[in-house]
């Protein structure tokens, strides 16, 4: 706070009214008038007062028309006019007989009257208390400064019901700040919030409580701040609630004032009128007692603003500061709202888990406890993290008492610190090392360029040359790769470090040796298990067959190119095993099952959320394909490969693994990998395997979610519903799609989106490779960003051996 108070005294050392120029004592005459440019004021009597123009600090050319204490160095402000419209120089104040005080710019237009004038003024003065008057001809006030009051009273004042008080916005800015302090009508001071730029008012975090209800005492009726600096709630039966308990400093040797200072926090203050060279304004008491802890329930960022958490400092006064990943949404305002660095936007299509996109800031007593949308109970801490975390709407959750777990919302409001004994605050903040373009977004042109590359010399050369190159290829990528994990520091033998090296004993135990199975399929069988890395935490255990002892080399190869995967549609993998002859993959436990078992089942799930999956599973696959630092084909799309987390979100299991038998095949030149029904026919006919492999197994998938039914059904009483690949292709053909979905309300509500995916679907299963769009190309297709032209005829023309 250096900075105010050294431009404080700078700007008072410029603006000094000379006295010589400032009417002292007398009475103001109509036409009499002060100017910003003549350095004039008008002053009370004993000169303890002036009313005149008070430049703004750090602002030359912008004037309020104030009265302020003139005596002493720092001319505190207790009165203004235009706060809200500042006046520039060469502004003009002059009483005039039927408006009043009238303040006008150079261009003469009006910027503040004193209102409310009933007859003719006859003129005006500045008394020795601090009121400028305005009287007629007999005397009788017609306004004054005491009953328009701006943040300020003063001894001899009074506050009527319906009267307010406004903060300023800052110390230094004038404008209405978000504080008031009323009389209400039922006789109750109050101090609240309003909602600016209206005028409506919050629930108060202050009441005096004398609005004479439920003890049916007299309510108050007016505030008073009498002579000897004692300010009280006079009732209707002339009884006092006192707010000052004892004046110690006397009005005859102290100012005092009373000021609902720019924080809300109303305070009664003294100031010795002799100069000591060391005066200062001492508070006497100020209301409420702790203005973070008062804040209300309604409407109505708090104290502070909002995101904002606020701290009582050691003088009584609120201290806000934004929450780390938090910066003030105006620099220059203090008090005012934070802004999250990121926002998680809901439809966001992060490429990376949740997990590595945020993470917990842990704040001890902390809290909005006006800002929770849901409470989950009984829950871990654990779950509470991943609760919020998964949750887009989540901003915090605070974890309470061992088993409650209250998830909050932005703008988070009424943020405070206290003292909450077994509570933590858990703030969702965006990892800092993130950036949208790095580490998922690698720079990999150069790699795809290299792939390109590989795939047109394959096109081009015979069989015995491709099997060369593979070879070639695969030596080339194993010396990078043992480049690259031995810079990596390895830790407990992992081969990366975010891998973790099981014992095959530590993964016997986690699955109860190997009890619960959860599939089969053609790499090995899954298990049920439970380990530990900091935490328990529910994995699927693969034991994978056919990885002969002389591959162990790949197998570290490949693992290391799945852990370095990181997709929010993709199975992570935890850790490996390798022991003896024994290969295990743990992974993440999908708690939703299979895709199979979702789509085959007897009722069809709703058609939003199958087509989420269809999304969810396309942008998977384009992540393999193109953005992650080594390309990945799957080689094995098909339903029971694609997992459903807890909030049914498809993950992509089992990929990585083609490549380690990929290897054995490109020397036998034998068996298929792959499903039958999935599988492109370029398998059969001794072309390239590319990444167009997985499009055709994705467009088997996408009709596959389309109608819930399997590809092959060999039960169906119509033969030519057999094959869903061909019987859909007629549908679509003769316009009969309802044929295809049945009673699928959802799907035939959506026909459009329906027609769309079929003919998506009818593009990922053409013959020719070349024709199938790519993973990218069908995100786009399946989004609507890009048009869908007419599919060709998806027939096969060679008939499968
Ligand atoms: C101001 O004018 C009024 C009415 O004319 C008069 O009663 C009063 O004494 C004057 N005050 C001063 C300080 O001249
Ligand atoms: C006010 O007075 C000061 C000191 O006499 C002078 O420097 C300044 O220019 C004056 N301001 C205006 C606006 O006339
Ligand atoms: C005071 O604050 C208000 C609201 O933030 C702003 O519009 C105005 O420009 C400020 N005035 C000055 C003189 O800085
Ligand atoms: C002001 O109020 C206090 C407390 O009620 C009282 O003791 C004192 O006499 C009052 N002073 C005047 C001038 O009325
Ligand atoms: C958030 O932004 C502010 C201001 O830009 C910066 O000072 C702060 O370090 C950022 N915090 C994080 C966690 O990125």
């Amino acid at each position: 706070m250096a900075f105010p108070i050294l431009h404080l005294s700078f700007s008072l050392l410029i603006m000094l009214p000379p006295f010589a120029v400032s009417q002292t004592g007398g009475n103001i005459t109509v036409g009499a008038s002060l100017s910003t440019s003549d350095n004039t004021s008008w002053l009370s009597p004993s000169g303890d007062f002036a009313f005149g123009f008070y430049q703004l600090y750090g602002n030359k050319d912008l004037f309020l028309l104030a009265i302020w204490y003139d005596k002493i160095p720092d001319k505190t402000i207790v009165w203004y006019a235009n706060g809200d419209k500042p006046a520039p120089t060469g502004s003009k104040a002059v009483l005039t007989a039927n408006r009043g005080i009238s303040l006008t710019d150079p261009q003469g237009r009006e910027l503040w009257r004193s209102e409310t004038i009933i007859g003719d003024v006859a003129y005006g003065a500045m008394t020795d208390t601090g009121n400028f008057v305005l009287r007629d001809r007999v005397s009788d006030k017609l306004w004054e400064s005491f009953k328009n009051p701006a943040d300020t009273l003063l001894p001899s004042q009074v506050l009527d019901r319906g009267m307010t008080l406004s903060s300023r916005q800052s110390e230094t800015n004038f404008s209405m700040g978000r504080f008031q302090l009323k009389l209400r009508d039922d006789g109750n001071l109050v101090l609240a919030t309003i909602n600016l730029p209206s005028d409506y008012t919050n629930e108060p975090y202050y009441k005096s409580g004398t609005d004479g209800g439920l003890d049916s005492s007299s309510p108050g009726y007016q505030v008073v701040f009498n002579e000897s600096g004692y300010l009280y709630i006079l009732r209707k039966n002339d009884q006092i609630f006192s707010l000052t308990q004892r004046v110690t400093a006397s009005t005859g040797d102290f100012y005092h004032r009373a000021t609902l200072n720019f924080d809300g926090v109303f305070t009664q203050y003294y100031h010795p009128k002799a100069s000591t060279g060391n005066e200062r304004w001492t508070p006497i008491w100020s209301q409420p007692d702790n203005i973070c802890q008062a804040s209300s329930v309604s409407a109505g960022s708090g104290t502070c603003g909002f995101n904002s958490v606020c701290r009582l400092n050691s003088d009584g006064r609120p201290i806000c500061e934004c929450p780390g990943g938090y910066s003030l949404l105006d620099p220059s305002d203090q008090y005012g709202s934070c802004r999250p660095n990121y926002t998680q936007s809901c439809e966001e299509d992060e490429v990376a888990p949740v997990e590595d996109l945020y993470d917990f800031e842990e704040l001890t007593n902390t809290d909005w406890p006006t800002s929770d949308y849901a409470l989950l109970q009984p829950f871990t801490e654990e779950k509470c993290r991943q609760s919020c975390l998964n949750d887009c709407m989540c901003a915090v959750a605070i974890f309470r008492s061992g088993d409650m777990c209250w998830k909050k919302k932005l703008p988070l409001s009424n943020g405070r610190v206290q003292t909450i004994v077994d509570a933590k605050a858990l703030l969702k903040v965006r990892r800092s090392n993130v950036n949208p373009r790095s580490p998922y977004f690698p720079n990999n042109k150069k790699d795809r360029d290299g792939l390109i590359l590989v795939g047109s010399v394959f096109l081009g050369c015979s069989v015995f040359v491709n099997f060369l190159l593979v070879c070639a290829i695969c030596m080339g990528f194993f010396f990078i790769y043992r480049r690259r994990t031995k810079r990596i520091p390895q830790k407990d033998g992992a081969v990366e470090t975010n891998l973790r090296c099981f014992t095959y004993q530590e993964l016997a135990e986690a699955t109860e040796g190997f009890k619960e199975e959860l599939g089969r399929g053609a790499f090995g069988v899954v298990y049920r298990g439970v380990v530990h890395i900091g935490y328990s935490i529910v994995v699927a255990v693969k034991k994978l067959n056919n990885v002969a002892e002389d591959r162990v080399r790949e197998f570290k190869t490949e693992v290391n190119v799945i852990g370095q995967t990181h997709h929010k549609n993709l199975v992570r993998l935890l850790g490996f095993c390798e022991e003896g002859d024994q290969r295990l993959l743990v992974y993440e436990f999908m708690s939703n099952g299979s895709l199979s078992s979702f789509i085959f089942q007897d009722a069809k799930p709703g058609w939003k959320k199958r087509i989420q999956i269809a999304f969810g599973v396309a942008r998977g696959l384009l992540y393999l394909h193109e953005e992650c630092s080594n390309q990945i084909i799957h080689c094995d799309i098909k339903p029971q490969n694609i997992l459903l987390d807890e909030y049914y979100n498809a993950r992509i299991s089992d990929f990585g693994l083609a490549k380690l038998l990929l290897l054995d095949q490109s020397q036998t030149h034998t068996a298929i990998r792959g499903t039958k029904g999935y599988v492109a026919p370029e398998w059969f006919r001794n072309l390239p395997v590319t990444v167009k492999v997985d499009v055709y197994s994705y467009g088997v998938l996408l009709l596959e979610i389309i109608c819930c039914r399997r590809n092959v059904e060999s039960k169906v009483t119509i033969e030519e519903q057999a094959i869903l690949t061909d019987w859909a292709y007629d549908c679509y053909r003769e316009g009969t799609l309802d044929a295809l979905v049945g009673s699928d309300t959802g799907a035939l509500d959506d026909i459009e989106k329906l027609e769309r995916f079929l003919m998506i679907a009818f593009w990922c299963i053409q013959e020719d490779p070349s024709l199938r769009p790519t993973m990218r190309k069908v995100t786009q297709m399946l989004e609507g960003v890009v048009e869908v032209p007419v599919p060709p005829c998806p027939c096969l023309l060679y008939a499968a051996s």
